[in-house]
């Protein structure tokens, strides 16, 4: 179950004296795998250097979905860490990923969330720009440059590769393939997006958590039935289901039985999460190195997830439904959808509170640290430990020269 992977790139920055002395400083720290020193989630340059590693380093991040993407001339705008892309479906029905940037002075080209497009003007001196990324035109352009050539103003791709629906890319040219990158997690991740091309939109939400990106990430499954009120009135207490880890990069992929509410005191009106569906098999794939998409009791959704900063995170939330639904079903999924997740979820609720306490103590010199059947052999996995989280910080480890 090994799934090959060149790490970090290593190319020199003007800040590499900086972090090089964080650097040997945080892996003196790392005295057991176990435990992980908490300047890791509030060191500004540790964060600058993450985004050059992983971000901008040889991952795949998923950025759309197609049924974002239904028709010719339809985009979406996103980051990939702190860099504006512009996702596209072009005439010939293409869906390709562009930096969102004006490739004259470098206005971010458009704005909107999404919509559908065949150019893109940019305001300033209204060059304009097809929905394939191509130059197509400029005011004045007969008094251009010598040596302007339209193919050079082109907007800047990055690579692209689809596996259920999901639209990925990567920044960087040493990524593997999409396949090798996923691994094992590739067949999980098409059952919980359905697979079949129906999926279809329902809707987003938006949360900004105060939190490091890898405290919001690393949301362990010993927490769920604990924290979580949502997952205690769904008589939910984890267990013995599926639990894939793939190696060495550790995206976890988790199935479980979903149970139906049963009046047990928690909800004046039981209505609020009300499972209707009948595929009781729940899912969560978490994509290393922020991506999370989940299929449980009648939702589906993907998490797209960004740093803001060191102490920030914003989380897109998108909603999907399917073709073959019918109306009241479709309105059932937005309504059980917000109750779960989103601003006003159960789920996200508390685990946005409890993400802000984490982040409060990072600058305390202490440790974060795996117990829970932290150190049983990886075939021992169950769903209720912290063992698969330290597959993920093995590599995070390694691609960011902690290693001792
Ligand atoms: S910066 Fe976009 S047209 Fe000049
Ligand atoms: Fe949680």
């Amino acid at each position: 179950m090994t799934t090959a992977m060149p790490l970090g790139a290593a190319e020199n920055t003007e800040d590499e004296d900086e972090y090089e002395a964080v650097r040997a400083k945080v892996a003196a720290r790392f005295t057991n795998p176990l435990d992980l020193p908490k300047e890791i989630f509030a060191d500004e340059v540790i964060y600058r250097e993450e985004l050059r590693r992983i971000f901008n380093g040889p991952y795949w991040h998923p950025v759309a979905h197609l049924a974002e993407l239904p028709e010719p001339g339809s985009f979406k705008t996103t980051w990939l860490g702190g860099v504006p892309l512009l996702v596209s479906r072009g005439q010939d029905g293409v869906v390709r990923a562009f930096v969102n940037t004006c490739t004259h002075r470098g206005t971010m080209l458009e704005q909107r969330a999404s919509g559908v497009a065949a150019e893109f003007e940019c305001p300033y001196h209204r060059w304009l720009f097809d929905n394939q990324g191509c130059f197509r035109g400029a005011p004045g352009q007969r008094d251009f440059r010598a040596d302007f050539t339209p193919d050079d103003y082109a907007l800047p791709t990055l690579r692209v590769e689809q596996l259920a629906g999901l639209v990925f890319v990567t920044r960087s040219p040493q990524a593997p393939s999409l396949t090798e990158f996923l691994g094992e997690a590739a067949s999980p991740l098409g059952d919980c997006m359905l697979d079949d091309g129906r999926l279809t939109l329902l809707g987003y939400q938006k949360v900004v958590y105060r939190t490091n990106w890898k405290t919001y990430f690393d949301n362990d499954f010993y927490h769920a039935p604990l924290l979580h009120t949502g997952f205690r009135m769904l008589g939910w207490q984890g267990g013995s289901g599926k639990v894939i880890i793939t190696q060495p990069v550790g995206h976890l992929c988790v199935e479980y039985q979903s149970r139906r509410y049963v009046d047990n005191g928690y909800l004046a009106d039981t209505s609020v999460v009300e499972f209707r569906g009948d595929d009781d098999r729940a899912r969560v794939v978490a994509l290393r190195p922020v991506t999370v998409v989940t299929k449980h009791l009648d939702t589906i959704n993907v998490r797209f997830a960004r740093p803001l900063g060191v102490d920030r995170t914003e989380v897109h939330y998108a909603f999907f439904g399917h073709e073959g639904d019918t109306p009241e079903y479709a309105e059932h999924r937005v309504r059980q959808a917000s109750n779960l997740l989103g601003p006003s979820g159960f789920i996200t609720i508390e685990d946005a509170a409890v993400f802000s306490r984490v982040q409060k103590t990072s600058g305390d010199d202490g440790y974060q640290r795996f117990v829970k059947g932290a150190d049983r052999p990886l075939e021992q996995a169950t769903q209720n430990d912290e063992l698969a989280n330290t597959i993920g910080w093995a590599h995070y480890r390694e691609v960011m020269g902690f290693d001792r």
